[in-house]
């Protein structure tokens, strides 16, 4: 399974297909060059959880085989995901990712914007060798969409009047049509119906959800050793997740003046304290749960078998895991 073996077995040949996207993504970014070849192997050398991958599988696997043209899309997905976390990092000034130092920490700021677009060209790059003008042009509506969601959390930094519709907004985009389109490419490659398309495409929108609420929820009380990557970043860039807006939004006098001034102290712990205490938290981990049941129910236009359980068991998982 996606996140971790103990949560669901993986399907027979799932390791192995992700061991090809790891192969493909080599290919794909080797050049003649040392110095692009020494970063390269840099941002290869961690494997994070390959959720985006996953899902193309599996969803792939539940209506006939997978193939070459699924490594592909996985490793154009992946790769996509890879330049957003390095120029993330850049954005967050984050020192971690995947238990390693990040590009800008290592390398500066400039490498890592390089990198960046070195990775997203590539991306594409690869994508367009599959021969099909359609996976292109979702695939670059996807990443627009994915930009817009970044640009449109940069213009609401420090905005502490931020409500839940706007910070849904950016989460769908920022993170949940990539996942989103992972599902549905997977299973169309695997020529599923149009209906059950849509539904996996809804199905993965809402995993996608929930998984960037859940990362909100580990950047507030997660352990960066367990995590892998730096923590904090959210309060320490002013960008407001939802139990910090759902905290906002219901208390009212001292308890609302006394979360104001530890986010404007950026007082990582004493805001904890407080979410903890109102029951953000906890709302917020329950507003994860309930997207992911919707999700789930997608499930129903999936055939029954061991990719279907997969994906439930990934489901689930993504709402349970700690890192
Ligand atoms: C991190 O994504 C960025 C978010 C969308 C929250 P992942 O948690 O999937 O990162 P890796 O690929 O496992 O490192
Ligand atoms: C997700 O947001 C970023 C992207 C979708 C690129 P975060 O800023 O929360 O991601 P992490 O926590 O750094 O992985
Ligand atoms: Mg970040
Ligand atoms: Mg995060």
């Amino acid at each position: 399974m996606p996140l971790t073996p103990e949560h669901a077995p993986p399907l027979a040949n799932l390791a192995s297909l992700l061991d090809e996207v790891g192969r493909t993504f080599e290919r794909q970014l080797a050049r003649d060059l040392p110095p692009v070849n020494t970063l390269c192997r840099h941002v290869e050398r961690y494997r994070g959880k390959m959720l985006r991958p996953t899902m193309v599988f599996l969803c792939g696997s539940a209506f006939g085989s997978v193939g070459e043209r699924h490594v592909s899309v996985a490793a154009t997905c992946e790769m996509i995901h890879m330049a957003t976390l390095v120029h993330d990092d850049v954005l967050d000034e984050a020192d971690v990712r995947r238990k390693g130092q990040t590009v800008n920490r290592l390398r500066g700021n400039e490498v890592a914007v390089m990198l960046g677009d070195y990775l997203i060209s590539n991306a594409f790059h690869l994508c367009s060798r599959v021969g099909d003008p359609a996976l292109n042009l979702r695939l670059g509506e996807v990443t627009n969409t994915l930009c817009e969601g970044e640009l449109l959390q940069l213009s609401h930094r420090d905005d502490l009047s931020l409500d839940e519709p706007t910070y849904f907004e950016i989460v769908r985009r920022k993170t949940a049509v990539l996942i989103g389109a992972c599902c549905e490419l997977g299973a169309r490659l695997s020529g599923a119906p149009e209906p059950a398309v849509a539904a996996l495409g809804r199905f993965g929108e809402g995993l996608g959800i929930a998984f960037q609420v859940q990362d909100d929820l580990l950047d507030l009380e997660g352990r960066e050793d367990v995590v892998g990557k730096s923590l904090g970043r959210d309060l320490e860039k002013g960008k407001l997740t939802l139990p910090v807006i759902v905290h906002l939004a219901g208390g009212a006098g001292a308890r609302r003046e006394r979360a104001i001034e530890v986010i404007r102290a950026r007082d990582g712990a004493g805001l904890l304290a407080e979410l903890h205490e109102s029951g953000a938290l906890a709302e917020a981990r329950s507003r994860a749960l309930a997207i992911v049941a919707d999700a789930r129910r997608e499930l129903a236009h999936v055939p029954q078998g061991p990719a279907r359980d997969a994906l439930d068991a990934a489901a689930e998982a993504i709402v349970q895991r700690d890192f």
